[in-house]
């Protein structure tokens, strides 16, 4: 049965095998394409081709990689290690075709999908843009399993690959031919031919020269794998993120012998995969898919936005749809307001575009527009104007009449209930919220906020919009804070507590980083801005029943506004904050991290019960990919589910009688566990 494979000979005698997995957008190397894959392999052999040319019918791209959904399903290590295995086998029988084959790589070429093409003889790379060539691994806790450690060391040397597996950055085709992963990269429409060419001449296969080779060499090995720990080391611990470690250990045992690196590859990927941190940062991989098809509900396509208000959040928000692809008019009170915005928007362009004519065509599409004439040409109309009811009530009314009818009226308010903002329009239920956050370029999340009327079919569309402009869209409830805000506040000012029991502030961020933050909170609202953490700390102080620190307060009133002025909590200078080194003991900075972290996991069971979104596993998504909440523990509600009741009441019990009624358990906690 072919589903998920066919083959064409033609008239040069050349195999040409087409992945095209069923039922998907994106070819991925199920268990069941694997053995589909292993059984035309048999097929092609008996028909003696001169070569084999392996490409993908799908638009998107050549392999996204294995299977990650199935690998969630794993539960033991034999399972895993039986999968692996099997993989091997078939890429092994790949690799020794007694004729030339060639991997015909576009667009997604990623884990599996590049341990595949690996296993050909040669590989040929696409030069569009959108041909991204990989081992994201590391990043689901695990590291090439399917010989991609082998081979890639094999064909790059050493450092190089290693580099390639423990950084899990991705590399463009030129890129990819500069370390000789792919022996050409070509324009699209030169791909076939350029593979024609390659069976017809067979050249030697690349080999890496003496440098590449010799960090492997048995008595350099132990040396080199250390400077490769203390590399990793600089980025993550070893006890949140095992796998990097794994891999570097992998190699120093085994890296002269292949038998035995395809033997402990299979061995430490097995046991890895099974583990927590991979079944987590799994979970948050298939939490961001769940996000994304979210979007799924709607095929609402927009060609231009129109921004208004040209600050902080609207230029920024107006660059990002333009890389995206989009036409962007920017409106702001006067030229002047604008400058800025487009020099930003252009500094923006230069890093992510890196080529001239792009540039130049991205500032194409990104028109100043002081007169708002974009409005009645727009399929969504974002305002991200200052934080004032009056002005953004005044900008609707003037706004609504000239728009599309089936243009979408977004406004980016961080705090302002969407009910309120909506009175004086005509329709007021087409008022939805995109709450971007800031730096817009680098946060994946945007909380699509919805008010009680906003008809369905309208929050698929501003959903979908999101998914298109490239972020994860959440849809959450018009209430303060809405769930990003709202479950951070607790633990910032927690920490702002912290600081006023006399606990320095290096403490403090030592804590949250040993827990697996990725920055520690005081630095985290300096960064932000203290005057910005105070403002939402007023506007959250009911719903959270927490005062406002009075030492915040103090700060904000001395003009110490954190980064921005130079000084905050910390001193800072060149652009970093001058921190020192953390002193208190291991049992203290649990203490820390625990007082600050079940604040912000009570809130996001409060977050919960009050219905701000609809379910544990969105809430989890939500903090995660809008606060960076430590992935490897699977989200704040999943942390918790693994302590159980019995030690999340007890934990905020006791803190709660030596600190307030800030921590008293938040109600939903009874049913939470009962269910
Ligand atoms: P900002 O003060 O940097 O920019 C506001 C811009 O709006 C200014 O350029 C101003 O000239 C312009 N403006 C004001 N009234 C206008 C009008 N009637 N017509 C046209 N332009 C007008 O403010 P920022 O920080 O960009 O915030 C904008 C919105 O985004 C606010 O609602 C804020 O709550 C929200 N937000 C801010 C975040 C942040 O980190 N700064 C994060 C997420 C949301």
């Amino acid at each position: 049965m072919n589903k998920h494979f066919h083959v064409q000979y033609d008239e040069q005698q050349l195999a040409w095998l087409y992945f095209d997995a069923a039922d998907a957008t994106t070819n991925v190397l199920t268990e069941e394409a694997l053995e589909e894959f292993d059984q035309q392999l048999l097929g092609i052999a008996q028909s003696h081709p001169k070569g084999l040319v392996i490409l993908s019918a799908k638009k998107s791209g050549f392999i996204a990689g294995a299977d990650v959904k199935a690998f969630a399903a794993i539960r033991s290590a034999e399972t895993a290690k039986k999968l692996i295995l099997r993989a091997h086998d078939i890429f092994h029988r790949l690799e020794a075709l007694p004729f030339p084959s060639v991997a015909l790589i576009h667009g997604f070429c990623l884990g599996g999908g590049l341990e595949l093409a690996l296993a050909c003889r040669y590989r040929v790379a696409s030069t569009d843009p959108a041909t991204r060539l990989g081992f994201p691994e590391v990043r689901l806790g695990i590291f090439p399993g399917f010989g991609g450690s082998v081979r890639s060391i094999k064909l790059l040397g050493h450092l190089p690959a290693m580099q390639m597996m423990l950084s899990g950055r991705s590399l463009s085709a030129s890129a990819a031919r500069r370390i000789h992963l792919v022996d050409y990269a070509v324009p699209q429409r030169q791909l076939k031919n350029t593979a024609r060419k390659l069976i017809e001449e067979q050249p030697p296969r690349y080999q890496p020269g003496l440098l590449q080779r010799i960090p492997g060499n048995f008595i350099l090995r132990p040396a080199v794998a250390r400077i490769l720990k203390k590399q990793v080391a600089k980025r993550v611990r070893q006890s949140h993120y095992p796998a990097p470690y794994a891999l570097i250990t992998h190699w120093r045992q085994n890296a002269g012998n292949t038998a035995q690196m395809y033997a402990s590859e299979a061995q430490q990927v097995s046991s890895l995969l099974t583990g927590e941190t991979a079944q987590n940062l799994i979970r948050v991989f298939l939490l961001q898919d769940r996000l994304k098809g979210l979007a799924e509900k709607s095929s609402f396509q927009a060609k231009q936005v129109h921004v208004i208000g040209g600050g902080v959040m609207g230029g920024d928000i107006a660059a990002w749809c333009v890389l995206r692809g989009l036409k962007v008019t920017l409106q702001d009170r006067a030229p002047e307001y604008l400058g800025r915005a487009i020099a930003r928007a252009h500094k923006l362009f230069q890093k992510k575009l890196r080529d001239r004519y792009l540039v130049q065509d991205a500032m194409d599409r990104l028109l100043p527009d002081h007169l708002g004439k974009g409005v009645g040409k727009a399929d969504v109309v974002i305002e991200a104007i200052f934080e004032d009811i009056e002005a953004k009530q005044r900008l609707y009314e003037k706004v609504e009449p000239q728009m599309k009818a089936a243009a979408l009226l977004a406004t980016n308010t961080s705090s302002i209930p969407l009910e309120k903002l909506a009175e004086k329009l005509q329709h007021p239920a087409r008022l939805i919220g995109l709450h971007f956050f800031n730096p817009v370029a680098k946060m994946p999340l945007v909380e699509v906020v919805t008010q009680e009327d906003n008809p369905p079919p309208l929050i698929a569309d501003a959903t979908r919009f999101t998914k298109a402009i490239g972020k994860l869209p959440l849809p959450v409830k018009s209430r303060p804070g809405f769930l990003v805000n709202r479950v951070l506040m607790p633990y910032l000012l927690e920490a702002v507590t912290l600081l006023e029991e006399g606990v320095p502030a290096a403490d403090i961020d030592a804590a949250a980083i040993r827990f697996g933050m990725p920055m520690g909170p005081v630095e985290l609202a300096d960064t932000v801005g203290l005057d910005i953490c105070l403002s939402v700390a007023e506007k959250l102080a009911e719903t959270l029943h927490n005062e406002v620190p009075e030492n915040l307060r103090n700060k904000v009133e001395a003009g110490h506004l954190g980064k921005k002025s130079g000084q905050g909590f910390y001193t800072w200078s060149k652009g970093k904050a001058q921190k020192g080194s953390a002193s208190a003991t291991e049992d203290k900075l649990d203490h820390y991290a625990e007082r600050m972290i079940l604040r912000l996991i009570n809130e996001s069971m409060a977050c919960l019960r009050e219905g701000i979104v609809e379910d544990a596993d969105l809430l989890d998504a939500g903090v995660i990919f809008g606060t960076g909440f430590a992935p490897f523990h699977g989200g704040p509600m999943h942390y918790a589910d693994k302590m159980g009741k019995k030690e999340i009441l007890s934990k905020l019990g006791k803190l709660e009688y030596t600190y307030g009624s800030r921590f008293a358990p938040d109600p939903g906690w009874e049913n939470h566990f009962a269910q």
